[in-house]
Parts: structure tokens; C-alpha cells; sequence
């Protein structure tokens, strides 16, 4: 059997895949099986943000494999160590667990505000607010919180005490909330990915973070996608004058190893107390080690660039034959084709472009690096694919 074989026998049959096998890559390119090139601006869902086989994330990452390649959170880890003083420089927040997902991330902040809650006010006061359209994960608390009837239904019982209330529709928050003070803590995406590409508002998003202060409703901000300098910024939500008690991130901080993070600020750094949350591979050494190599380089010089290549494939497509809107933020964003999404990602495979989809849109994560050469190149085919008649 060949590998689409044995796929289909043997995987169960929850992924609907494109026709491609890739079997190697460097940077912005990708090879399938039959040797045939491809640009990358999916970048295995905004996770190899440095690109495919990466030079310096491979070099920490082999040196760390010989080295120590796990220990329990029974003791202490170097690199892990190192990965969080490094977040916590560079945020401002002040504690950080590590698990290996962006659900496990959620999970841990979901819990987190909950813990604070309970804490403080005691049971009953444990209702989180998401947003309608949001996508925060696949476990039954993440699939809970994400705010899509299309997720609610065949895993019944969802979790009680999840709220949902409009993306940019401030009053209708506020509402939701004065009729709720069971409400513990508000979670939002500062970029809806999943669901199209769409960033908060500016007056809803400082809105939510206003009210949500006042009221001592933690904010909770999901950068899984949006974080680790994907919309010009290290954390999206630092486009907007906001401050998040808990962040969660994954996907690009691990370069290509699985690896979640959930960040706590000045007021829940100490909510989580020993036993009370765990992990066996979080904080895995040699995903720490990578992290770090990437994490080093996310600067204000590379940040630069990130908004200067997501502004160049605004403009490349903004009012362009076959295009009805472009939306997103730096290396994040979503073209909104006239055509039907499903028919033109393949013909973007066939002229040799990987791109995602998020709903009815086109959705581009590339690598950060991404040679403009590459991005020049790939965003010509886009270009020509969506003015075809
Ligand atoms: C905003 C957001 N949160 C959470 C998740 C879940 O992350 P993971 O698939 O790593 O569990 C995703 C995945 O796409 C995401 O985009």
C-alpha cells in the first residue's frame, strides 16, 4: 500500500486531506512525493515559523536531544526555566505553565480563572465568557468555549458554565454580564482564525479589557495562533491597549514540536498552587530548547518585517480581480475570494501554493522569514488564480 493507502485504512477518518504528500522541506518550500516544489504559506498552520528545517531551531534542538531529552516535572529543567524568564522579560507577565497544545494552554486558563474565582468569591461564581465565532480547542472544556453551534452537537454533555456573547458588540457584553454575576472571566481571540480571519475591534476589544477590570473579570486573551510576532507584534493583544490576566499560546512558539504555554500577569500568577494543575510532557527539555531559539529571535527588527510583507499582500490583492475583501494583521490574514475557497485551493496545489482556509476565506500563515522573493511569487499565482473566469 502507498502512504494514501494506508492512510485511509488505517487513520481514522477525522482529517479530509488534499491530495499531497509532503516528504521534506527548507524554509518557504515544500517537496511531495513526486519531487514536485511548492511554496508554503500555511506553514503547517502557522506552527514552522521560521520555515521548514530551520538552521538554528534544528541546531538547539539536536543539541538538547543528546543532552536530556525529557525529565518529569518532577525537577527541575534548564530549558524550561530559561523559556520563562524569557516570556516573562519580554511580556511583562509574570509566571508561565507549559503544556503541548493550544487546547491544553486553554484548558490550563479555563481552569486558572475558575481556580481564581472559587478563591476569592467561593463556588458559583465560575461562568466564562466566549465569543460567538471563536475556536479555542477539541477538548470538551476548549470544544465547550468555542463559540460555533456547528461544535455543539454528537459529544453531549458540553461543560455548564460557558457564555457567549457577539465579537464587537460592547453593550450586548456589558448586558450579558450585568444579568450574569456569575460571570468569572471573559476569553477571546485577538484575531478570529478559525472562524475567518477576523480582528477584534479596537473600542470593543479595550472595551471588554476596561469592563472586565472594573469588575474583577479576568481577561483572558487566546494568542495560539495570533502570538509569537505573527501579526507584527509578539502577542496580537499588544496591537491594542489591553492587558490580558492570562495568555495562552501555542503552535508557532514550539517551531514544529508541540508545545502550549499559558501566561499569568501580577494578579493570578499565584493561583495555581502544587497538585493543583500538571503536565507529564509539558515543558518537554527539547521543545523548551527550540522555543527558545525561536524566541530569541522574535525582535522588533523582524516584527518590522512581518508588518511590511503582510502589508505588501494587502496591497497586492486589496480591489484585485476575483477578490472581495483582505483582512488580518502582519503574517495573519484572510482573502475573501468572489469563487467558492473550496475551488481554488486546488488549483493553487497545481500551480505549486499551499495555502489554508478559514471558513469561505483564503487564510495565509506564512513562515515569518519568508523570503519576499517566495511571497512575491506565490502571491502572483493567488493573483492569477482568483482573476480566472
Ligand atoms: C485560537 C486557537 N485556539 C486554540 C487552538 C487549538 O490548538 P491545538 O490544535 O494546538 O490544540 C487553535 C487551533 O487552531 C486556535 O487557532
Amino acid at each position: 500500500m502507498n502512504t494514501f493507502e494506508k492512510d485511509s485504512t488505517y487513520i481514522a477518518h477525522i482529517y479530509s486531506r488534499y491530495p499531497v504528500c509532503f516528504v521534506s522541506g527548507k524554509g518557504s518550500h515544500l517537496y511531495d512525493d513526486k519531487g514536485k516544489e511548492y511554496i508554503d504559506l500555511g506553514s503547517g498552520i502557522g506552527v514552522d515559523i521560521f520555515g521548514i528545517a530551520d538552521e538554528k531551531w534544528m541546531e538547539a534542538v539536536t543539541k538538547q536531544l543528546h543532552t536530556l531529552n525529557h525529565v518529569s516535572n518532577l525537577f527541575y529543567s534548564k530549558p524550561m526555566a530559561d523559556l520563562a524568564e524569557m516570556i516573562c522579560k519580554k511580556t511583562g507577565m509574570k509566571k508561565v505553565f507549559f503544556s503541548n497544545s493550544g487546547a491544553e494552554a486553554n484548558e490550563c486558563a479555563i481552569k486558572g480563572a475558575r481556580k481564581y474565582s472559587n478563591d476569592k468569591y467561593g463556588n458559583g461564581r465560575n461562568t466564562i465568557v466566549t465569543l460567538i465565532n471563536s475556536f479555542h480547542g477539541r477538548t470538551m472544556a476548549t470544544l465547550t468555549a468555542t463559540g460555533q453551534d456547528v461544535f455543539h452537537h454528537d459529544f453531549d454533555p458540553f461543560l455548564p458554565g460557558f457564555l457567549y456573547t457577539p465579537a464587537n458588540d460592547l453593550p450586548a457584553f456589558i448586558e450579558l454580564c450585568e444579568k450574569h454575576p456569575e460571570i468569572c472571566a471573559v476569553m477571546v481571540e485577538t484575531i478570529q482564525g478559525e472562524g475567518g480571519v477576523h480582528p477584534l475591534e479596537k473600542e470593543f476589544f479595550e472595551g471588554i479589557n476596561k469592563y472586565a477590570h472594573e469588575h474583577d473579570i479576568l481577561l483572558i486573551v487566546d494568542e495560539v495562533q495570533s502570538g509569537n510576532g505573527r501579526t507584527g507584534k509578539l502577542y496580537g493583544y499588544m496591537n491594542y491597549d489591553v492587558q490580558p490576566d492570562i495568555v495562552s499560546t501555542a503552535k508557532g512558539i514550539g517551531g514544529g514540536l508541540p508545545l502550549g504555554a499559558t501566561f499569568f500577569n501580577e494578579k493570578t500568577e499565584n493561583v495555581y498552587t502544587p497538585g493543583s494543575h500538571g503536565s507529564t510532557f509539558g515543558g518537554n527539555p527539547i521543545a523548551c530548547a527550540g522555543a527558545i531559539s525561536i524566541y530569541q529571535r522574535l525582535d522588533d527588527k523582524l516584527m518590522a518585517e512581518v508588518t511590511e510583507k503582510g502589508n505588501f499582500i494587502k496591497k497586492s490583492l486589496e480591489g484585485a480581480k476575483g477578490v472581495k475583501s483582505v483582512a488580518g494583521m502582519g503574517l495573519m490574514l484572510g482573502i475573501e475570494p468572489e469563487k467558492p475557497v473550496g475551488t481554488i485551493i486546488p488549483k493553487l496545489l497545481e500551480k505549486g501554493v499551499v495555502v489554508l482556509t478559514a471558513k469561505e476565506k483564503i487564510r495565509l500563515l506564512p513562515a515569518l522569514n519568508i523570503p519576499m522573493e517566495d511571497l512575491e511569487k506565490a502571491v502572483g499565482i493567488i493573483k492569477s488564480v482568483l482573476a480566472e473566469d
